[in-house]
């Protein structure tokens, strides 16, 4: 990907639906005892990837890339998941909690996904045991079993989107009640629950930290649009203040983004919003601050790597703890190539305002710090080459038309 930055970002933009709410409603699709549909699905490669495995498992799934899938369920009579499929995205391992769910078992291989961490899934585990399943994991393969999954209480050791949602899936097909509680409060987990209350399951409490699940036998059909893209909102609400820009995004919620509004009104740049729309203006001049990742409603992990590519030309020293994932600064590494000042000491980055970043060739190593690189690059001087542009593709539904829509100066190109 080639960006020649210095390009003011201005007009209007639509974001698309959101990747982490479509990986999780399009293994639910499996608990419906009907044809389902899906709509405002994002055009990216983990939709993709998922549409191959519901296929590989004999769901017949017609599919509208960035429109709509219908999926029916009624013929998919295997459980398992193979390697290479596994890896494809993060979100395989929600094949765990819908086949569980659907069928009473699943064989998924250790997910693949972003490199942030070491990101277990133990919690997942304990909550499928809590529901009465036999667990098991031999050469990165996992195998969850019950003869009967029924109802139970869910205690989490620590706030987990994926654990949330996974034991959502399982539960809604249980006998009896499943309580969650320390659960996830994430858009994404409020817009499984309505999906599935659309089918007619009996979930309760999303958006709280304790879920209540009243299992049912049968599931009917529902067509249902999936939530705007949070993250993609707020990359390109960063990437407007970044280009000292005037940018209006449209289809978002912006409720789900006060904690990046109030960092960069702090920071100097002007946001204002409407139902659903959120306007973005800076003169391209910041103040420094300071980011801590939290859990929803606290500021997302998600952007703190596309936010830290902001703060390189911030006028002062911002500090930047990561508190969700252990590896999520290697994108910094990549930004002092194009002359940023950055220190990092475990999960704390002290990043200090030059007064420009210069193009220079980086590599993407996750999904958010290619979202960071393109911001960096859009920032910067001269022309910045990203390599292994395929991880933003795994987010970001067609990036470079949207960012080139606004006037940037960004395209793909095959490198030797
Ligand atoms: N954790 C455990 N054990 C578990 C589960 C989680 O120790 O069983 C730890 C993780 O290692 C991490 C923390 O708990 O330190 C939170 O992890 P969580 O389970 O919430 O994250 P996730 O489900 O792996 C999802 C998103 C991520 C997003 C995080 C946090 C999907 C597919 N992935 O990951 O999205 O960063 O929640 O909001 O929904 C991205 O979109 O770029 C991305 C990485």
């Amino acid at each position: 990907m080639l960006i020649t930055g210095g390009r003011t970002l201005e007009g209007s933009v639509r974001v698309c639906g959101g990747k982490n709410t479509a990986v999780a409603v399009i293994p639910a699709t499996l608990l419906c005892d009907e044809p389902c549909t899906i709509e405002n699905l994002p055009d990216i490669s983990d939709v993709r990837a998922l549409v191959d495995i519901l296929r590989s498992l004999g769901a017949k799934v017609d599919y509208v890339p960035g429109a709509f899938m219908t999926v029916d369920p009624r013929p998919a009579e295997v459980c398992k998941v193979g390697y290479a499929d596994s890896q494809r995205l993060r979100a395989s391992y929600y094949l765990l909690g819908a086949l569980l769910g659907r069928r009473g078992e699943a064989q998924v291989y250790h997910p693949g996904g972003c490199e942030i961490g070491s990101r277990p899934i133990d919690q997942h585990l304990k909550g499928f045991a809590a529901l009465g399943a036999e667990t098991e994991t031999t050469g990165g393969r996992i195998t969850v079993k019950a003869e009967n999954l029924v109802g139970g209480d869910v205690f989490f050791d620590m706030v987990t989107v994926g654990g949330t949602i996974n034991v959502m899936l399982a539960a809604a097909k249980a006998k009896g009640t499943t309580i969650i509680y320390n659960a996830a409060k994430e858009p994404h987990v409020v817009d499984l629950a309505n999906f599935l209350n659309s089918m007619g399951a009996k979930v309760k409490g999303a958006g709280t930290d304790t879920i209540r699940i009243r299992g049912q036998e049968y599931l009917h059909t529902s067509t249902y649009a999936v939530i705007p893209d949070q993250i993609e909102t707020g990359t390109l609400m960063i990437a407007a203040a970044a280009t000292g820009g005037d940018v209006v995004i449209n289809g978002c919620i912006p409720t789900h983004m006060e904690a990046l509004s109030a960092k960069l009104l702090e920071m100097g740049a002007k946001v204002s919003d409407s139902d659903d729309a959120i306007r973005v203006r800076s003169l391209g001049v910041h103040r420094a601050i300071n980011i801590k990742t939290q859990v929803y409603p606290g500021f997302p992990t998600d952007l703190q790597q596309p936010m830290s590519a902001l703060l390189t030309t911030a006028r002062g020293t911002s500090i930047v703890q990561e508190t969700i994932f252990e590896h999520r600064f290697k994108h910094l590494d990549e930004m002092t190539r194009m002359g940023a000042k950055v220190r990092v000491e475990g999960r704390t980055a002290s990043i200090t305002g030059v007064p420009e970043l210069f193009g220079a060739p980086v590599t993407c190593t996750d999904l958010r710090a290619g979202a960071a690189l393109v911001v960096a690059g859009l920032m910067a001087h001269g022309t910045t080459e990203i390599y292994h542009p395929e991880y933003i593709d795994r987010g970001y539904e067609q990036i470079e038309q949207k960012l080139r829509s606004l006037g940037a100066d960004i395209r793909r190109e095959t490198a030797d």
